[in-house]
Parts: structure tokens; sequence; C-alpha cells
């Protein structure tokens, strides 16, 4: 019996016997994540401390004896199907590209795949910086591994790189490897600590008095996607303008905040803006898995106070509405620190609160952040959860 068997699942069964008139035999799980601290690090090669998710994307299935899927997305309302051996970009359903994506990366890997017939259904709030488009990918990888009979034969870190290309490549979406491998990788009442240049990774354990909170401002993220890409090239110049100086440094994570105030002068400001960030980030995210392991949750808060403000000032990426929620949970009793989580422009805000203070930070963000917005918004109150699995039903 499924370890996932819930009303959901079930629900998920029941459409499937509709649509298919027989029986799932497997159920595969990606969840979303949400990133305590190292933003906009994972693609300058540095660290990152994010934690899964209850909230997934669920996928229940049946192999085929042919190469054809066929896919029915619950939240769309609508099926979609391709064959394994003509796999193209459909611009009519961009959800199914994310199962088409996975589906190349994994048999470009040398992973042989049988078609699937398979209901996919998520409560990850999508658009908001959550990683529902992770969550796709990693439950469509397991869905088509376990179809194959080839659970197992990848590691972790290989399905989370695999999943990246598929996104980067055949979504077209230029993101970092941090929300496929926590995704892959979470842990239950951890974080993970990922190394995002030799994706060596280390679970951290939140402890006890540690509940998170997340303020989804539901604010329009029209600008995160050319303002993302600007980023990572600014980042790029600032390496190269660094390395005229230091040509040791590959990436922003070679540098350290001294060596960056001593090669200012090399640097415009806004690039030096940039730089400052990503630096300082890196910084902080080891200061904090420190402090998590003391159980100074105080210092925790204060590191992600440091990392709002420093990309709302230097990095640039934060936003009228990501400002008012952050400044709305903080304004609450038993909030030890708030910042924006994800690409930011839009999305969610995360909170570190003292357990039996989460209704309190709800109720301040219901009372302060519409007025400052006219955006009704939404909450969730969450624990650090599993990452993937898959299983037979
Ligand atoms: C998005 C990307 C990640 C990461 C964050 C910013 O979520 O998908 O790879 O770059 O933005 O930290």
């Amino acid at each position: 019996m499924s370890t996932l068997f819930d009303d959901r699942t079930e629900e998920l069964i029941q459409e499937y016997r509709q649509r298919f008139e027989e029986s799932p035999l497997f159920i595969s799980r990606g969840p979303g994540r949400v990133n305590l601290i190292g933003e906009h690090t994972d693609y300058n090669d540095g660290f990152v401390l994010p934690v899964a998710l209850k909230r997934d994307v669920r996928i229940v299935l049946r192999p085929r004896s042919d190469r054809q899927v066929r896919v029915y997305s619950v939240e769309f309302g609508e099926s979609g199907s391709f064959d394994l051996d003509a796999v193209r970009f459909n611009p009519d359903r961009l959800w199914l590209n994310y199962i088409q994506g996975m589906a190349q990366s994994l048999e470009e890997e040398g992973i042989r795949l049988v078609g699937i017939d398979a209901v996919v259904s998520g409560n990850v709030p999508r658009g908001s910086g959550l990683s529902s488009s992770a969550a796709l990918e990693i439950a469509s990888a397991h869905a088509f591994l376990i179809a194959a009979g080839q659970n197992g034969v990848l590691s972790g870190p290989r399905i989370a790189q695999l999943a990246q290309r598929a996104e980067n490549q055949f979504v077209g979406v230029n993101c970092g490897i941090m929300d496929q491998f926590i995704s892959e990788l979470g842990r239950a009442n951890h974080a993970l600590l990922i190394d995002c240049r030799s994706l060596e990774y280390r679970l951290v354990s939140m402890p006890e008095e540690a509940a998170l909170v997340i303020g989804n401002t539901r604010a329009s993220r029209s600008l995160a996607s050319s303002a993302y890409n600007e980023r990572r090239a600014e980042c790029e110049q600032g390496v190269k303008l660094l390395q005229t100086a230091l040509p040791d440094i590959r990436a922003l994570r070679d540098v350290t905040s001294e060596q960056l105030e001593a090669h200012r002068a090399l640097l415009p400001q806004n690039i030096y803006q940039r730089c400052r960030h990503v630096v300082s980030e890196n910084e902080r995210v080891l200061q904090c898995v420190d402090a998590f392991e003391c159980n100074d949750l105080d210092e925790v808060g204060r590191l992600m106070d440091a990392s709002h403000k420093s990309l709302r000032d230097d990095y640039l990426v934060s936003s009228v509405a990501l400002d008012a929620m952050v400044a709305a949970m903080r304004g609450a009793e038993g909030c030890y620190g708030a910042r924006l989580t994800g690409a930011g422009f839009g999305g969610c805000a995360v909170a570190l609160v003292k357990p039996g203070h989460e209704q309190a930070v709800a109720d301040a963000i219901f009372e302060h952040y519409p007025k400052a917005t006219n955006i009704w918004p939404e909450v969730y109150m969450t624990k650090a959860a599993d990452g993937a699995s898959a299983e037979a039903i």
C-alpha cells in the first residue's frame, strides 16, 4: 500500500479509472520547495538552503507496451499525448512540455523508456516561486523510471541534473539546479545545504522551535524571466571583469567579500552591487547552517532579513508586493526573520516563526498586506517534507 495513500491520491486513482477504464499501477511524487536562504546563488556555483514542501505534484500511471504517452492533467482539465520517438515542443499544451522534456532528457541519458497512461495533479501554486515546474519534472522522471523498471538506476543528483536540462533545453527556461535538486533529495524536518558546484549536499536538521510560514503575494511575475536572464548576464560580466585581477576565479562562488572590495574599482556600480549580493549571500548561507546547528534561531532570522535587504537593494529583484509581505510578516510577534524566496518580482516570501505563532503571522499578513497592495494573499503553514518518491499502488 502506498505511503502516499490519502484523499488526494484516492481522487487521482478514481480519475484514472474513469479516463482509462482500468486501475493505475504506480504513483510518483515530486514536491515543491521553499528556499530558506541562498537566492540567486545556484547559477553562480554557490550555496543554497532550501526545504521540500508537503505540496507536490503526483502522477498515477500504468506502463504501456508501446512508446505512446497519454496524460490527463486534472488542474488544466486537458489531455495531451506524444510519441517517445517524436518528442517536440507543444505550444498548445505548455504543461505537457515539462513531461516531454523529462522523457527526452532521460532517453538522452541512455535510459530506454516505455509509454505510459497517466493522470497528473498538483497542489503547488503555479507561477508563485514554489517550483511547481521542478515538481512536475521530478514527478515525471520517477513516473517514467518506475514504468520502465529503471527505478534506482540513476542517482538523485543525476536525476536533478537531467530535470534541469529538460527545463533549460526543452522548456527553454534558464534556471539553476536548486529547485530540481531539493524536489528530488529533500528530507522531512530537514533543510538541504547544496553546493551547486560539486553537487555535494548535507542535511541540516530543522530545530523543533522553527516553523515556516509562506506568504504568496499573488502579484504578477511578468518581469521575472527577462530580469532573471539579465541578472545571470550581469554576474557573468562581473566574473569577467574580476578575472583581470583574480585570474583563478571561475564564478562568483570563488570571490570573497574582501576580494570584491579590493577590486571594486574594476566594476561599474550596478555590476558591483549584483556581485556584492551573490558574494555576501553565499557567506550568509554558511553562517545560517552554523546558526541552525547551534539552534540560534535569532541569528537565522537576522540572516534572512539581511538576505531580503540585499536582494532588494543590491540585486533589485524584490517588488512593492514582496516588500509589503515581508514587512507584514516581520511586524508579527514570534517571527524571527523573513525574506522573498525564489527568483523574486512577485511570488512568495518565507518567514521563520516560533511554533504556536504561525496563526499570528498569518493574521498580520491578512491585516496589513491587502491594505498596502489591494491584493488578497494566500498563506501556507508548512514544515520540511520528504523529496521525490515512486512506488506501486
Ligand atoms: C528560480 C530558479 C532557481 C534559482 C532561483 C533564485 O527559482 O529556478 O534555479 O536560481 O530562481 O535563487
